[in-house]
């Protein structure tokens, strides 16, 4: 396969996700957008609920999704942004204090005061993801998102510490290595999905981000524009699918197919003539029901799922911070009826997210499903800002110095993110 020497710097997207991989190409212009320029997905049937659970079966879908997507855009990758859930993840609120040494807080400050705030007790068998800053406090005064300049002795952080459990980390990074890349880092998938389908109006105003996958729900909550809070909820789209599955008496892969073309959330919205044709079990025959019938299925699994998450809304205690409410994304949130069905649940607005602030094309990855592939390349781009804007606008050589700078810019940034 001959490829393409980029001119734009190129980031990459690796969602291993419990039912499907997905990997994204893209590259950044002079201006700082980023433009799709490859997808690749394959069927994975090596992770349950964000774990690993077949080395070789997972190893494989990266592969052919990290092929697909480079014989689309015409580059090949070695180093890729990995996103992970699942419910090893764990997250809680964390607090750091130093003394500002200058009399003015500087960007060094900043650095010990989150690196203090990481110094809990983290056990031996979890690894950070990631230490979010919620706000600071300088000389006691609090509600600062960006307290760089100012003046005084006394520096606090309160941030938020997001883990995983090391084995199940462990082999993800095993997988994707294994299939010929370097990670650039592992990011909560729906952080990653948070920066693809938000805009910055509504993490000010507050708002939380279900990302229903196919094993897991995982949430994310954003007050005040920064994130205050993270959970994962153990139910997702192979649920609903297991439910037609046996309420119907179908096949898993028939159930799925039916969900995702004729499946409703809310039977109220189907006209009672509408039928549908099922497959039978070992080698019955296929009949025909009502639609109906497959969206009384649905609607008790929605429901439960959707109370489950109204639940963990009402227990974060961030409820009445969400002005902008509830945004669901991932594969499972394209049910049809599902947003109908969430303002009956939720009492407040919720509305479904997609990929969006890209370019190049954008086509190819509009579509809940992508959320978190495309947030992976966002998530990149902001932590290598700097790098990869001096390479866009020619500065830099792309390729032989990179090593060298990423390391520099990794220095600066330190273990912050
Ligand atoms: N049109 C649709 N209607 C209903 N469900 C759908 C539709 N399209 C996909 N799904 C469901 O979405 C789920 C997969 O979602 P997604 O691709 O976000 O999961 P994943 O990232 O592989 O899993 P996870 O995030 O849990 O590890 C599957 O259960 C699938 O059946
Ligand atoms: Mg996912």
């Amino acid at each position: 396969m001959s490829m393409n020497k980029p001119k734009n710097p190129i980031i990459a997207g690796l969602d291993l996700g419990s039912t499907k991989v997905s990997f994204v190409i893209g590259s950044v212009t002079p201006e700082g957008k980023i433009e799709i320029s490859g997808l690749g997905h394959a069927p994975n049937v090596g992770m349950r609920q964000g774990v690993v659970v077949n080395i070789e079966a997972t190893t494989e879908s990266i592969r052919k999704a990290k092929e697909e997507a480079e014989l689309m855009s015409g580059y090949q990758i070695q180093d890729v942004w990995v996103g992970v859930s699942g419910t090893h993840i764990t997250s809680f609120d964390s607090k750091g204090m130093v003394a500002i040494r200058n009399k003015e807080v500087g960007s060094s400050d900043i650095d010990r005061v989150i690196e203090a705030a990481k110094a809990v007790a983290v056990p031996a068998d979890r690894q950070v993801l990631h230490v979010l800053p919620r706000e600071y406090k300088v000389d006691g005064q609090d509600g600062i998102t960006d307290p760089v300049g100012m003046s005084g002795v006394r520096l606090e952080a309160n941030v938020h510490i997001v883990t995983g459990g090391q084995t199940a980390l462990n082999n993800t990074v095993k997988c994707v290595e294994k299939a010929g890349l370097r990670i650039n880092g592992l990011v909560l998938d729906p952080l990653a999905s948070s920066l693809s389908v938000l805009s910055e109006d509504e993490k000010n105003l507050g708002v939380c981000v279900v990302d229903m996958g196919g094993g897991t729900c995982n949430l994310i909550y954003f007050v005040n524009g920064s994130v205050a809070h993270s959970s994962v909820i153990p139910v997702g789209g192979q649920h609903f699918t297991h439910d037609v599955a046996v309420g119907l008496r179908t096949p898993q892969m028939s159930a799925e197919d039916l969900k995702k073309k004729h499946g409703c959330a809310m039977s109220s919205l189907v006209a009672d003539h509408e039928t549908i044709d099922v497959d039978g079990v070992g080698g019955r025959k296929s009949r025909q029901i009502p639609r109906k019938d497959l969206a009384d299925v649905l609607e008790a699994r929605a429901e439960e799922v959707l109370s489950l998450i109204a639940d963990d809304v009402r227990r974060s205690g961030f409820m009445p911070f969400l002005g902008s409410g509830l945004v669901l994304t991932g594969g499972a949130s394209q049910l049809e009826g599902l947003i109908e069905m969430g303002e009956f649940i939720f009492e407040i607005p919720v509305r479904r997210g997609l990929p969006s602030q890209i370019g190049g094309l954008s086509d190819i990855v509009k579509s809940a499903s992508h959320a978190t592939a495309v947030g992976l390349l966002i998530y990149g781009f902001q932590q290598k800002k700097e790098l990869l804007m001096q390479q866009a606008a020619g500065d830099l050589n792309i390729g032989d110095s990179l090593d060298g700078v990423t390391r520099k810019i990794k220095n600066f940034f330190g273990e912050i993110f």
